[in-house]
């Protein structure tokens, strides 16, 4: 039934021996085909948001902040980033962040955030591009979760 109707209203032009309803047809036919083309043209100019990904977008809402321990997430950061200046013996600084105690006194005295996240008198890793957000972000939890030693 529809393709009978189609094909019977897509002549080139319109004849003037048609009547009203015949007109009337092949006008919104054209229409509907009109927007059809347009909806695949503006389908095929932005595809792109199809294909965003979430990580891509927001790579900091994927940090996972849930199982922080001292031994397993703290000091892998510290020693790959901090070690070496913040060694026992280093003469580069007298601040040392090779142990448990160590990190806590700047816990403590409130000096460790402050360095890591650059809010504070000294800017840490010295000389060196900032710690990874996820990074800063999994000290942040490990010293509101009261610092512990695990
Ligand atoms: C290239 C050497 C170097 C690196 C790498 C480095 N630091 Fe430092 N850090 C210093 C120096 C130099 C000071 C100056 C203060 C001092 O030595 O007394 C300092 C000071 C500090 C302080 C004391 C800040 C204050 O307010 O007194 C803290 C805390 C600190 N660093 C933490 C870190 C952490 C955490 C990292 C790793 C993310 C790091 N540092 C990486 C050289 C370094």
């Amino acid at each position: 039934m529809i393709s009978e109707r189609i094909t019977f209203s897509l002549p080139e032009q319109s004849t003037p021996e048609m009547n009203q309803p015949q007109l009337y047809s092949l006008m919104t036919l054209k229409n509907l085909l009109f927007l059809l083309l347009l909806i695949l043209v503006f389908g095929m100019l932005f595809p792109s948001c199809y294909f965003d990904k979430e990580d891509t977008l927001y790579p900091f809402q994927k940090c996972d902040t849930t199982h922080i321990t001292y031994s397993q997430t703290i000091v892998p950061i510290l020693s790959a980033n901090c070690y070496v200046c913040h060694i026992t013996g280093n003469p580069t600084s007298p601040v040392v962040l090779d142990s448990y105690t160590n990190v806590l006194i700047y816990v403590t005295n409130g000096k460790l955030i402050p360095a890591i996240d650059h809010t504070g008198p000294f800017q840490m890793p010295k000389g060196g591009s900032m710690l990874e957000v996820c990074a800063i972000e999994k000290i942040k939890r490990w010293v509101t979760n009261g610092a512990p030693n695990n």
